[in-house]
């Protein structure tokens, strides 16, 4: 997956299908300096299923925007808001990459 933000109105886009190279503006997971624990998105398999949470703040200016789930054919995302807890359930499936959006700390991904 490769997620971009625009330089001027800080959007973010997911690339659907990539006819140039977006590289520069590319988002580059887990590349911010800031607390890995806190931000990583963190799992609990039980037979078919995942639950994935971070363990950050949900505060009004500071909290997780989002997870995103890719598996090798789709993927899923939950939008969360200060307040809301940082917690998704979904299908496991082994390789699946989970992926977290802090508002000031950017993009975390782990792998399962
Ligand atoms: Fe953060």
């Amino acid at each position: 997956m490769k997620l971009i933000e625009c330089q001027g109105s800080h959007n973010i886009y997911k690339v659907m299908k990539e006819v140039v190279d977006v590289s520069e503006k590319e988002i580059v997971a887990n590349s911010v300096d800031a607390a890995i624990e806190k931000h990583v998105p963190q799992y609990e398999i039980d037979g078919d299923k995942i639950v994935v949470s971070v363990n950050h703040v949900m505060e009004e200016d500071h909290y997780i925007e989002w997870i995103m789930i890719e598996y090798n054919d789709s993927d899923m995302t939950k939008y969360f808001k200060s307040g809301d807890k940082a917690e998704v359930e979904a299908k496991y499936v082994a390789g699946m990459k989970l992926y977290a959006y802090c508002n000031k700390h950017g993009l975390w991904m782990k792998e399962v």
